[in-house]
């Protein structure tokens, strides 16, 4: 399954949308990676950018929620840190053990639900704050 951006995601802040839309491109590509048979070493390189990207990313995002004093504030800090403790965990069982693509094909699910799942139910509720 492809995930992607929707309006109904929408910030109100177009550096942190396209930073969205980077998001899933990339988790997309590990179901791509899939299909092409590259393989695990790009499920690999993939997962070691989103880890990067997402990291930064969020700094961004917890910056935005600060300047504009939205009171999801917190809610929001904490999701990303449950998140990243998980994906490093999930990161680390990948490169101990290797990905099938039955795996590969679970992290792009997982990923790809909990972006679009945190940018409906967090993230968004920032557009009412953004002047
Ligand atoms: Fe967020
Ligand atoms: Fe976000």
């Amino acid at each position: 399954m492809k995930f992607e951006w929707t309006e109904a995601m929408s910030t109100g802040i177009e550096e942190i949308d396209n930073e969205h839309r980077t998001l899933f491109a990339w988790i997309n590509r590990l179901s791509e990676a899939n299909a092409t048979g590259t393989g695990e070493h790009e499920v690999m390189r993939v997962l070691s950018f989103l880890g990067i990207y997402a990291s930064k990313h969020f700094a961004h995002e917890e910056d935005c929620f600060a300047r504009h004093v939205c009171p999801h504030a917190e809610l929001n800090r904490k999701a990303h840190r449950e998140f990243v403790t998980h994906f490093a965990h999930v990161k680390a069982e990948c490169e101990a053990h290797g990905v099938t693509e039955t795996k590969a094909m679970e992290l792009q699910e997982w990923l790809g639900q909990w972006l679009q799942d945190h940018i409906l139910r967090v993230d968004s509720t920032i557009r009412p704050f953004v002047p």
